[in-house]
């Protein structure tokens, strides 16, 4: 089968020069959300989907992909046939596809703002196609309220084929390039319980790493009690036997995200999924865990 002769995730992915642009704005998200403290924290896990358990922009997309879908078509409707009623429900629909990709857009930038190198690059693509989509859109919306129908389906019709474009590199940065995927969905860990690190080598208020059937498993010990969840951290996959003890949660060294020691639940993202979590016990000197259903 033929397939499309250019992988737009790799065009827009390896060019260094994309990072002359996607590292500043990346920066300034950062600080955008920095600067408002604890807020802004609540801002961003809210944005990141931690309630949702998985990102939020994701879903809020559906909203203006499906208003300005069917927009167009009644546009084209109302246009060609001389149907002002579908005229008017496109004007609608193209308003609420309007509200709907700023809602989206914002929630990309908070998930903009913790990712890495080819998909940032491919990200940073994505916002300016979507940009110029909303620009396009922007002066649809004006030429229709002084009803200048023509020049206003006409500039629809160009910011939805922008946004096509956009959208299809959006999924190759979930599908191809991995984007904000569960880094444990595939992970398989020992559902008996296993020993794993003697139970003197783990102090009180240690981290430590381990192995459980094949699986990185990390180990701490907070007010004498032993937990263990997955190692590899659900955002981006860095190992949270690197990171900090905060009470009873872990905090990834990478960007911040962080887990409940008692149930791998997100407290703070960009995670959105879950880490992996055991239960612990310790006999014969050895400490011993077995995987929790996932
Ligand atoms: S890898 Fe990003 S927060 Fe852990």
């Amino acid at each position: 089968m033929a397939t499309v002769p250019v992988e737009l995730d790799r065009l827009f992915g390896r060019p260094n020069y994309l990072d002359q642009i996607a590292e500043p704005v990346q920066r300034a998200a950062q600080r955008l959300f920095a600067s408002q403290g604890t807020t802004g924290l609540k801002i961003r896990d809210f944005l990141n989907g931690v309630w949702l358990g998985h990102p939020l922009h994701a879903a809020i997309t559906d909203l203006p992909v499906g208003a300005f879908t069917t927009a167009i078509a009644l546009d084209h409707l109302g246009l060609w046939a001389g149907d002002r009623r579908a005229s008017r429900v496109a004007d609608f629909l193209t308003a609420v596809g309007f509200g709907g990709a700023l809602a989206a857009a914002i929630a990309g930038l908070a998930d903009y703002s913790e990712i890495e190198a080819e998909q940032r690059r491919v990200g940073i693509t994505h916002a300016m196609l979507n940009g110029l989509a909303v620009l396009a859109y922007t002066a649809s919306l004006l030429r229709r309220a002084r009803g200048q129908r023509g020049s206003a389906v006409a500039l629809a019709t160009l910011g939805y084929g922008l946004l096509l474009v956009s959208s299809d590199l959006g999924g190759r940065m979930v599908y191809h390039l991995g984007t904000l995927v569960n880094r444990q969905a595939w992970t398989q860990g020992p559902t008996e319980f296993t020993p794993v690190l003697a139970a003197a080598s783990l102090p009180e208020g240690q981290i430590r790493s381990a192995s459980a059937g094949g699986m990185s498993i990390f180990l701490a010990r907070v007010n004498g009690q032993v937990y263990a969840l997955g190692n590899v951290c659900t955002h981006w996959g860095c190992s949270l036997s690197e990171g900090h003890l905060e009470d009873t949660s872990v905090v990834c060294h990478c960007h911040g995200s962080r887990f409940d020691l008692s149930d791998g639940a997100v407290i703070n993202g960009p995670a959105s999924a879950p880490e992996i979590s055991f239960d612990v016990r310790e006999r014969d000197g050895q400490i011993e865990v077995r995987m929790r259903p996932y």
